[in-house]
């Protein structure tokens, strides 16, 4: 009952949306779900031991070896399917930018790259969101793929954190409704996307050794919420485990995340997949709710493969559990509709130039204007002379490293292969090609703009001095498997900065960055563009935003800290165990290896619970350098109107007026403080919605907000308690605006977990 009404909250709140939403609110039919079920238990039912064993470990195809050999596409995962039940081989790719291809295994193949995950979070549209996910699932389809491992929503609770471009920001209500609207346009190709790291993989640094502690409530209020929020929307067939421990258990062998609040609490019927090489044991595993062990190569021993088979012989896993694993891989695969639809036999055709447009949007969208002195953006066309600096900006954009890394339509134009990290067996530093120089040249013909690749920062100050304006295309390369140590930005690029900014005042920076980066010039820079890894139309898209053919309508999905001093955490937690295994790895050390690299165990504790980003600054009274939710635009909004429904369910409607002379797009922002189990009263981002407004204008906004939202998890009642009460709101711009200002009284309601 309850749980219905959560799901239609957040339907009607897609669907108020002035974005058309409605076709991802739509929940699945529940006569459909009985059938997959039903379907998915007359199969276990016909299938014999071996079959069964057969659909839960993958093959990791760079490393397998079966006898005897089947062909597998060289990409992350291959479970070899049963054609006398017509059940399908799972062919796995990454990721969520698009079809990956990590050093190119597959040569040639390529693919349409979407921005960076945190660019599309930073859009603040569901409906980009959805049609990434859209585009990238056709793509799988016609690749062959059916099983994308797209839908990563781990929460940014550290700035620097390796990862973070592939997540969708610091806040659950954010980054679960863009997730959940992503998953469900992958599955609308009727493929299967999968949600990941569950839970809480929020650092790179001794990922596969660290154990995260957290008091469980925190955790269900902030990255569970994330999740479940995600699942409700995108209903995604599977769920990634992560490779950390979460409170003592490996994350892929922990009962209570996987049994207790996956399976049970959110009653999820699809299945639980290993990350790759996060595995750990058979039969504790198996019983503590992990469903299929992913690219076994990649563990200690094959814990799925024989192992299970002799654990189900003699008794210590039961035929029951083997077969609830089973059914539940069948569930997704037919929930999905890919049972009934599966995917060509061989590539088919992509419309690359189609799918291009839908990158370049969500590039267009993401990119967050930051600071616009004295108006000096949008550019004017007539300028004369415009200088370029560095960034690669002649011929691309920079992408973020790891699983995650697509190779783009065009190619790389450059890669930077790694001489030593836990990256470099896989990642290298590339730049997709969409060049920012042909795309300024194209928008201003008659300007002679030049590049210089600000290696000498005098050699670029010169450039700058003779010019109308300097743009300098700061970046700092992040990936999968790094912390980077310090939010500096690398190469000395500061000093170039400096240089160029007193060699010319006019100039601006457009940083490619996965996440913030510290800005000791920012005084000394008239305007700064947040472009993150803006994927295969980056170039296109930097253009547009800077001539003003496109308004800026980004947010941040995070805080901008200060300084590092300002996050919970000011640096990865365990980098002495890590740098003490690689001076034994440099030294020789033939032991180091593996997946975990030989980084001795250590424990992450994330004291600030569920007061992640924006409510850990106002909770210790930080000023950060720009608070989550902000965002300029090239016009100016107005809020009016204020009217707040309250008692059982919590409504605020309120006018949104464009007070400015050009179009733009508004992200208004509802925040409501609410107490936490932890007895902390932050004010929590509860609605929002992104409104696109002629000149003039003015829109009516509706938000409805979802209870939880706004809730305490309460571990004695083993649910969700919204205490009876008055509730301060603001409608702001950003996190701590005080655009309008209200309180909502609320009946006591409770709502199982
Ligand atoms: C990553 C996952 C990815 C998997 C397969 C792992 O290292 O953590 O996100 O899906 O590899 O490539």
């Amino acid at each position: 009952m309850i749980f219905a009404k959560k799901t239609c909250l957040i339907a009607s709140l897609l669907m108020g949306g002035s974005m058309n939403v409605a076709a991802i609110a739509q929940t699945a039919p529940a006569a459909v779900v009985q059938s997959a079920e039903s379907r998915a238990d007359a199969l276990v039912r016909s299938m014999t031991l071996d079959e069964k064993l057969q659909l839960i470990h993958g093959y990791f195809p760079p490393m397998a070896k079966p006898v005897p050999p089947i062909a597998m596409i060289p990409s992350a995962g291959h479970i070899p399917g049963i054609p006398r039940l017509r059940i399908p081989t799972l062919r796995e790719s990454d990721a969520s930018l698009g079809v990956a291809n990590q050093i190119e295994q597959r040569k040639g193949d390529v693919a349409t790259a979407l921005p960076a995950s945190i660019a599309t979070a930073a859009t603040f549209n569901p409906t980009l969101a959805y049609e990434g996910g859209v585009m990238i699932g056709a793509e799988a389809r016609a690749k062959t793929f059916n099983v994308l491992l797209a839908g990563g929503v781990n929460l940014t609770r550290d700035p620097w954190a390796g990862r973070n471009f592939e997540y969708l920001g610091e806040d659950p209500w954010l980054a679960g409704v863009m997730a959940g609207a992503h998953i469900k346009g992958v599955q609308s190709n009727h493929i299967i996307s999968t949600i990941k790291h569950f839970a809480l993989n929020a650092q790179e640094t001794g990922r596969n050794v660290l154990d995260a502690h957290i008091d469980k409530a925190s955790l269900r209020e902030s990255d569970l919420l994330a999740f479940q929020i995600a699942t409700e929307i995108g209903h995604p067939a599977s769920v990634m485990c992560a490779y950390n421990k979460v409170n003592g258990d490996y994350a892929c062998e922990n009962d209570w995340l996987l049994n207790t609040v996956l399976k049970k609490d959110w009653g999820y019927k699809g299945w639980v997949m290993s990350d790759w090489g996060a595995v750990h044991s058979t039969e504790k595993a198996a019983i503590n709710g992990l469903d299929q062990d992913s690219g076994q190569e990649l563990d200690d021993a094959m814990f799925f493969d024989t192992k299970f088979a002799e654990a189900i012989k003699a008794g210590r896993i039961p035929m029951s559990r083997l077969d609830d694993m089973v059914r539940r891989v069948l569930f997704g695969v037919i929930d999905t509709g890919l049972m009934d639809n599966p995917v060509p036999e061989s590539a088919q055709p992509i419309d690359y130039a189609a799918h291009a447009l839908v990158a370049q949007r969500a590039a267009e969208e993401g990119m967050v204007l930051l600071k616009n002195d004295r108006n000096l953006l949008p550019l004017a066309k007539t300028a004369k002379r415009i200088v370029l600096i560095g960034g690669h900006a002649d011929v691309g954009v920079l992408s973020g490293g790891g699983s995650s890394q697509v190779r783009s339509v065009g190619g790389a134009p450059v890669e930077i292969p790694l001489s030593k990290g836990a990256a470099a067996s896989f990642a290298r530093i590339t730049w997709h090609a969409s060049s920012p120089l042909k795309a300024i040249q194209a928008l201003a013909p008659n300007a002679s703009v030049t590049f210089v690749d600000g290696t000498d920062p005098k050699a670029a100050a010169d450039a700058a001095r003779g010019a109308d304006m300097a743009i300098v295309f700061a970046w700092a390369w992040h990936t999968e498997a790094q912390d980077p140590e310090s939010m500096a930005l690398p190469d000395e690029q500061d000093t170039l900065i400096e240089a160029v900014a007193a060699a010319n005042k006019k100039t601006l920076i457009v940083v490619e960055a996965g996440g913030p980066i510290l800005m000791p010039w920012i005084d000394r820079v008239p305007a700064i563009l947040q472009a993150w890894y803006p994927g295969q139309r980056g170039g296109e898209a930097i253009a547009n935003i800077l001539f003003g053919d496109v308004d800026p309508s980004g947010r941040l999905p995070i805080t901008f800290p200060a300084s590092e001093v300002q996050a919970p955490r000011p640096e990865p937690v365990g980098l002495d165990s890590l740098h003490a295994a690689e001076a034994r790895r440099e030294a020789g050390d033939k032991t180091v290896y593996g997946m975990s690299g030989g980084v001795a165990p250590f424990a992450v504790d994330y004291h600030e619970g569920a007061d992640v980003g924006y409510r850990w600054y106002a909770a210790t009274n930080a000023k950060p350098l720009f608070p989550f939710g902000y965002g300029l635009t090239y016009t100016r909004f107005r809020y009016a109107n204020l009217k707040i429904e309250d008692g059982a369910q919590l409504t605020v409607h309120f006018d949104v007026t464009n007070s400015g002379k050009r179009a733009g797009a508004d992200v208004p922002q509802l925040y409501v403080q609410a107490k936490s189990a932890a007895g902390t009263t932050a004010y929590r981002l509860a609605g929002f919605e992104k409104v696109a407004l002629a000149p003039g204008e003015t829109r009516h906004i509706s938000l409805t907000v979802d209870p939880r939202v706004i809730a305490r998890f309460d571990e004695a009642a083993q649910g969700w308690k919204l205490d009876a009460g008055r509730y301060p709101l603001r409608i702001g711009r950003f996190a701590g605006d005080i655009g309008l200002t209200g309180a909502a009284t609320l009946n006591a309601l409770s709502i199982r977990p």
